[in-house]
């Protein structure tokens, strides 16, 4: 046994990690044990020791946890799902400020690629207007894990739908296709060892990492209503080579584009021209 200021001698972990894996796994406020200068006991040792070997294997630690945190909602993750980024959260947050703008009354939006669901329960949460919301993924696994986080928020207006692609959409449907698309590159995935626990299809994009990109690109238009807009977060060294292929686009036009917290520019928003 040993006290809770010893955590730090024992484990990698830092103080936020260490809140983090007290309350989602032991119920606890840690801060309160340190305050009231408490010994840890056996069985929380030996559970803190396997995320401990889990973590230092580089499993992240929301895997390790299966939670996540994404535009302050808590989140069910797992292997068959990507771990939700911060500069998802840039795109959301415009999204947001488009419709609100809008003031549109209703407006149907397609997540394509909605993994855990992030994108939509975010946007469902927010969006003041009446929304229709379909979340559309390849993988039938990672809609498992989105459906329990609709369910777990009791969102009524998302639709979880396994589709490749644009399959099963008819034209001119969608106010907003908002994604996160696989965009990483096959030479870039083999080098970024950080990468390797999460899911393949999630990730990978072909030799320049466009290869969904350019789909998206060049089949969106037709989903979008007249004006409709597409919100496409890319690599971050993607944005040039994107724009050309909007240039080329008959359907879309480049209106303008967000930066991450790099300074990168990492999201596009498109529109459907006519
Ligand atoms: C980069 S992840 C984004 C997940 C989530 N939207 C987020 O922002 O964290 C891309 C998602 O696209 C899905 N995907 C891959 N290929 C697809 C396809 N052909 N059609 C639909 N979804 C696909 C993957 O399963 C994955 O969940």
């Amino acid at each position: 046994m040993f006290k809770v200021k010893d955590l730090f001698k024992k484990y990698p972990f830092s103080w936020s990690q260490l809140q983090y894996i007290f309350s989602s796994l032991f119920s606890e406020d840690i801060f309160r044990l340190y305050l009231e200068n408490r010994y840890i006991d056996d069985s929380i040792v030996r559970r803190l020791n396997y995320v401990a070997s889990l973590y230092s294997e580089g499993v992240p630690l929301e895997y390790i946890l299966g939670k996540a945190s994404f535009y302050g909602l808590s989140l069910r993750v797992n292997r068959s799902v990507l771990i939700p980024r911060p500069e998802t959260e840039i795109m959301v947050e415009k999204v947001i400020d488009y419709l609100r703008n809008m003031s549109l009354s209703q407006f149907t939006v397609l997540d394509l690629g909605t993994g855990s669901g992030n994108i939509s329960l975010a946007l469902a949460e927010m969006a003041s207007a009446e929304a229709l919301i379909i979340s559309s993924d390849i993988s039938f696994s990672a809609l498992e894990v989105a459906k329990e986080n609709f369910a777990h928020y009791s969102c009524n207006n998302i639709y979880p739908l396994c589709a490749n692609m644009f399959s099963a959409f008819k034209e001119k449907v969608f106010d907003i296709i908002v994604t996160n698309p696989p965009y990483v590159e096959s030479t870039y995935l083999k080098k970024a060892p950080f990468l390797r626990h999460e899911p393949l299809l999630a990730l990978q994009a072909g030799e320049d990492g466009l290869d969904f990109i350019r789909k998206i690109i060049s089949q969106a238009g037709v989903f979008l209503k007249k004006k409709g807009r597409l919100f496409m977060e890319i690599g971050y060294n993607q944005a040039e080579r994107v724009k050309k292929e909007l240039e080329c686009s008959h359907k879309l036009r480049l209106v303008e584009t967000f930066f991450d917290y790099t300074g990168k520019e990492r999201i596009i928003v498109a529109e459907r021209i006519n």
